[in-house]
């Protein structure tokens, strides 16, 4: 086991707090090894099985051309109220640095050891979990801002399609549209914890 210094858990606690959902965003200058920082920090994750059942695409050169496919699936497939507020919070991504694609690798993530489908597919959704956390506080120490995005449904043969990855073996589970912040975070909501220490406890 290795000892962390005060300190350090002292500036994990600040990355913690760092870390906001940023749905608007600014364009800027690459940090100087992110993406090595990426890549290491997806090699730290905790997956069941150590399976590390995903596929990252990072774009940055093609930022604005998948923008540009975005905005056209969603034209394509969205209507009414639901098509202008996805076109506006796209306009609003679009202006980034790079954006992170996270996939599930399917021939990483069926069931081993006796476990049913369903017991699997809790596993892989827990290490995806693990994974974009990891990746998004990488970007949170970078001075990066972020955001999950779950579009799936009007987007993952576009998106697919777009990275060069048979839909037969890979399956979408998030954007993160990143770059610098260009609104100011929420408060964050408030209420009682749920973490409790020995409540349960009979
Ligand atoms: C599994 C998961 C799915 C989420 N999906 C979306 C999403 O589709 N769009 C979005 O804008 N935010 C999404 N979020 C972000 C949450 O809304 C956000 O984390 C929460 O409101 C707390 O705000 P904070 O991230 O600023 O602390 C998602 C977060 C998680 C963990």
């Amino acid at each position: 086991m290795v000892a962390i210094a005060p300190d350090l858990s002292q500036a994990f606690a600040q990355l913690l707090a760092a870390r906001r959902s940023t749905r608007r965003l600014r364009s800027g200058p690459l940090p100087q090894g992110l993406c090595d920082a990426l890549v290491a920090a997806s090699r730290m994750v905790p997956s069941a099985f150590d399976s590390q059942p995903w596929q990252v695409v990072m774009l940055h050169e093609r930022n604005t051309a998948f923008w540009d496919t975005v905005e056209e699936a969603i034209a394509a497939r969205l209507v009414g109220e639901r098509r202008e507020r996805y076109l506006r919070r796209a306009a609003n991504f679009r202006e980034g640095v790079l954006t992170l694609l996270v996939f599930e690798d399917l021939s990483r993530s069926g069931p081993r050891d006796a476990l049913s489908e369903a017991e699997a597919g809790d596993q892989t959704s827990q290490s995806l979990g693990m994974l974009q956390l990891a990746l998004w506080l990488t970007l949170s120490s970078s001075g990066l801002a972020a955001s999950l995005q779950h579009w799936h449904a009007f987007l993952e043969d576009a998106a697919l399609a777009f990275c060069g990855l048979p839909p037969e073996g890979y399956r979408l589970v998030a954007l993160m549209p990143v770059g610098y912040e260009a609104e100011s975070p929420s408060e964050r909501a408030a209420g009682p914890s749920r973490v409790a220490f020995e409540r349960f406890v009979s």
